[in-house]
């Protein structure tokens, strides 16, 4: 034991070390490490021990004298709209409603005309969608008005002409800011259930996110044939037990007094996700009985959700705030990928030009699948969507 001393000192050495160096690390990332690690556990615990967010119907409901005072399209009132185009959804001969399969509201901020541009010319292109596709879609771009006063009416002239030759915006009185984006969701849920409200679904996608339309049209028809047809359904890419973010400096950050419970109840991430006709009605519903001061506008739609007794469901193929890997076998699956924008051509270029491959082509394609997904590097799609 005597003669081996040096040799496992040596390596006691090397290990007291790396334990210290490992410490350090800790001991200086521990403020953040804790309230990160501890809060996501209490919330997690919350989500799945407790799971009851009975507490939100009462609290987060506006008191009965502030409701009296408004008339239910009272804060409508408020938000007048500024670009509107109330046929939208109409048939041919203006009276009757169209076939609609499908309503996208693209969430766009008024300055981001190169992005509008390049939707059009790609995914949102609804004259693509009826003669490859055979399918009535319909596409809005919903926004407020430029925040920088200076600048508004230059924007909104621009808006102006941009419409007259598109006719696809719909945009409300009130300043377009990441604070006001629950005034976005409340703009689409109030548009929807008053000029399109026979679409069957209803999307809603952030302007930097691709929509593989042919495959997302795909699913929307498998799901209008099943048993269960269009009805309760919301899906995109869910986050269960999310913590509320406490540190003042980030984004997200959402004061307790604004809500002070461990855990959202589940939502989809607002990137992009699809509800059918039937639910888009009870969130109206929500949100003309709920305090809309929640400004995330995910978090405040799980809340509406909740409210009604609707829970969202997972697809792997709706990539939330990721973006999904350059690849033909992911092509012929993918819903949405976010983080995209003057890529967005040469993807739909890409995505709409896969061709089906046969066996040995699927079983090629599944491998491929697992490489880019299950791999930890990646963090798009869940690794289960490679066996889908
Ligand atoms: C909504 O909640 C906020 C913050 O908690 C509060 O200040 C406001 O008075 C509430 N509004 C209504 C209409 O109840
Ligand atoms: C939209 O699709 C139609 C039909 O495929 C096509 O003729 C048209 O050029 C496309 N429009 C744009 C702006 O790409
Ligand atoms: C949201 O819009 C309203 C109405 O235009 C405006 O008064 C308010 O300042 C905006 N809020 C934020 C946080 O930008």
């Amino acid at each position: 034991m005597f003669m081996n001393f040096r040799r496992i000192s040596k390596r006691q050495c090397v290990q007291m070390l790396t334990t210290g160096l490992v410490l350090c690390v800790l001991m200086v990332c521990r403020e953040k490490l804790n309230h990160h690690v501890v809060s996501h556990v209490i919330a997690f615990s919350y989500r799945y021990l407790v799971n009851s967010y009975d507490f939100l119907d009462s609290s987060l409901a506006i008191s009965s004298d502030h409701h009296s005072s408004i008339s239910v399209d009272g804060r409508f009132v408020n938000h007048p709209y500024l670009i509107n185009h109330p046929g939208k959804c109409k048939a041919g001969d203006g009276k009757g409603w169209d076939d609609v399969l499908l309503l996208l509201f693209v969430k766009s901020a008024p300055e981001n005309f190169d992005r509008r541009r390049d939707i059009r010319d790609t995914w949102g292109n609804e004259s693509f969608v009826w003669s490859e596709l055979g399918v009535s879609v319909r596409h809005v771009f919903a926004m407020g008005v430029y925040s920088d006063v200076g600048q508004r009416s230059r924007i909104q002239n621009a808006l102006l002409q941009e419409d007259r030759i598109h006719g696809d915006l719909i945009q409300q009185n009130f300043v377009d800011t990441f604070h006001n984006l629950t005034t976005k969701l409340l703009l689409q849920f109030h548009w929807s259930q008053t000029y399109c409200p026979q679409a069957h679904f209803v999307m809603s996608a952030d302007d930097d996110v691709f929509v593989h339309m042919p495959n997302l049209v795909k699913y929307l028809q498998q799901l209008l044939r099943s048993q269960l047809g269009a009805k309760d359904l919301w899906v995109g890419h869910v986050y269960r037990g999310a913590p509320p973010i406490r540190h003042k400096d980030s984004k997200y950050h959402v004061p307790y007094g604004l809500y002070p419970w461990p855990s959202y109840p589940d939502y989809t991430a607002g990137a992009g996700y699809v509800v059918s006709g039937d639910v888009a009605a009870k969130i109206y519903q929500a949100t003309l009985v709920l305090n809309t001061s929640l400004y995330i506008d995910d978090v405040f739609m799980g809340v509406c959700a909740k409210v009604m007794g609707v829970s969202p469901q997972q697809h792997g193929y709706f990539s939330g705030e990721g973006k999904a890997p350059y690849h033909p076998c992911i092509y012929d699956h993918m819903i949405t990928s976010h983080g995209h924008a003057a890529d967005v051509r040469l993807l739909w270029q890409a995505a709409t030009d896969v061709k089906a491959g046969g066996m040995l082509g699927k079983l090629y394609c599944t491998a491929v699948r697992v490489m880019l997904l299950c791999l930890p590097y990646y963090h798009t799609y869940p690794c289960l969507a490679a066996f889908t």
